[in-house]
């Protein structure tokens, strides 16, 4: 089948799940405005693809993509089905991107990601800083031309995908099982390289969620999730940026699920990361071991979602493992029921009631003029300036409301979000993903917001509304693609 007009995507106006979520939604509303605590959605809301199951729970569910595949239309379509979330396999790491120093190739990373984002998949970056996977010039640097040159390659990369991508994979694979660091070329120029990447990173593009990633750091016990734990902790304690850990969550070449997996992910979490599973295959597609580590991530609210490493089993690096969720024919595979259904069976949203006014779930009217807080109707926290910071090009965060200045918006006549007087609420760009800071106010449209009774904030630049993707201290604001969801909703009060 050709794909020319792809199925509408998870999250889209069009498909099942957002329309059951709707309909639901008027009963909540009648029901919530007596005070009651609701739950939704119920049993009859279960989704049919991976991607609108997950996004029930405001996670995404995502396939690494081969640019080489794409021609082919039982991966395709499947791809397209399924998924809202896309890693390029090999494409966007160092080799690829730039063959010869100071050269650099997005042809096949950028046809990964138009296929993509013109289904409205959302796209994570894999890999900018690697010992694996580099062109042989990087691979025959060492000392401060090597540092120069990861620096470059980074600032090169992601200055073409600035505002693109939901997350990069800043570093890849740093650490030795013993949680010592991996003798690399890389380690080699000194062992702040990480760091350097990282910071370096942030001033590149200030939009993406920076993460670093690893394989066999699943296992609490075990040395290499402690190795990379404690530089994790490092890095938040010394404020070395750095937004998520991935767990690659190859559960083959003899690794299966630990049963503190949980754990390790919650403990990441409470660090004031986000956590993914960026990589999963598991041996022979056991059912039970997909279950569990989806369930695994359902149960930490800080897991934003699950990556699998491939469509159908011959589409894997590990294919003679069969660990994928759709056969070499492109039928679902038991693994792939198993996941569905803890993906549907996830702990319903609570939604507790607002203030009663009657039955609808529209916020009131806001009101211009000063003293506003930015609430988040998913999280109840409140839009929050970090550190009160007036530096321009600060993100805004969700943190607990605690009626401080930088936590205090007016919404002027001209549009604007003010905060200190002087600062306006700032969209860093007009695609999706794009960061949302302050900014010295200026008049411009990217600093004038469209608050609406049905309480989306949408950019006057952009058309596209104020988003969360989860709902904990810390998690940053950006622009995306309005869905109706309860984390594009805010009231002002
Ligand atoms: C693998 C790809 O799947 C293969 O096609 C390629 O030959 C080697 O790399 N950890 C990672 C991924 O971070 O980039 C690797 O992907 C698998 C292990």
């Amino acid at each position: 089948m050709a794909v020319s007009s792809p199925d509408p995507s998870p999250g889209s106006p069009g498909s099942r799940s957002l329309r059951v979520r709707l309909l639901v939604s008027g009963a909540v509303a009648a029901v919530a405005a007596f005070g009651v605590v609701m739950v939704v959605p119920d049993a009859s809301a279960a989704a049919g693809t991976l991607g609108a199951a997950a996004a029930q729970s405001g996670r995404y569910f995502g396939t690494a993509i081969a640019a080489s595949r794409l021609g082919d239309s039982t991966y395709s379509t499947i791809a397209g089905r399924e998924f809202n979330m896309v890693t390029a396999e090999n494409e966007m790491k160092p080799d690829a991107t730039e063959p010869q120093r100071g050269q650099f190739n997005f042809s096949s990373g950028d046809q990964i990601y138009n296929w993509a984002t013109q289904r409205g998949m959302k796209v994570r970056g894999h890999t900018l800083a690697w010992h694996s996977q580099q062109p042989g010039w990087m691979q025959s640097l060492s000392g401060s031309s090597l540092r120069q040159a990861m620096i470059d390659h980074i600032n090169g990369v992601m200055a073409h995908y600035k505002g693109k991508l939901a997350y990069w994979d800043v570093v890849n694979e740093a650490f030795n099982e013993d949680g010592s660091r991996r003798n690399s070329n890389l380690q080699g120029t000194g062992n702040d390289w990480i760091e350097v990447a990282f910071r370096t990173a942030r001033n590149a593009d200030p939009s993406v969620k920076l993460c670093y990633n690893d394989y066999n750091i699943e296992n609490w016990s075990y040395g290499k999730t402690q190795g990379v734990y404690r530089m994790i902790q490092d890095f938040k304690s010394r404020g070395v940026p750095i937004d998520c850990v991935g767990l690659q969550t190859h559960f083959t070449g003899g690794s299966s699920l630990p049963s503190n997996f949980q754990t390790t992910l919650s403990s990441f979490a409470a660090l004031g990361v986000d956590v993914a599973l960026t990589e999963v295959d598991v041996t022979n597609a056991s059912t039970s071991q997909y279950a569990g580590l989806t369930q695994a991530c359902l149960n930490v609210s800080r897991c934003v979602g699950i990556t699998v490493w491939g469509v159908r089993d011959s589409d894997s690096w590990r294919s003679g493992e069969s660990p994928l969720l759709f056969d070499g024919g492109g039928n679902k595979k038991a693994a792939y029921t198993s996941v569905l259904n803890a993906l549907n069976s996830a702990g319903p949203i609570q939604t507790t009631s607002p203030t009663p006014t009657g039955g609808s779930t529209s916020s009131p009217p806001p009101t211009q003029g000063t003293g506003n807080r930015i609430v988040g109707a998913q999280s109840g926290r409140c839009i929050d300036v970090p550190n009160a910071s007036q530096n321009n090009g600060t993100r805004v965060q969700l943190y607990d409301c605690n009626g401080q200045t930088n936590q205090t918006w007016t919404l002027t006549s001209s549009k604007q979000l003010t905060v200190y007087g002087t600062r306006c609420l700032d969209a860093a760009g007009s695609g999706n993903g794009s960061a949302v800071q302050i900014y010295s106010c200026n008049g411009q449209t990217n600093q004038q917001w469209n608050v609406n009774s049905n309480g989306t904030i949408t950019g006057v630049q952009s058309g596209r509304c104020l988003d969360v993707w989860g709902t904990g201290n810390g998690q940053q604001v950006q622009i995306y693609d309005c869905s109706g969801q309860a984390n594009q909703r805010f009231s002002l009060n």
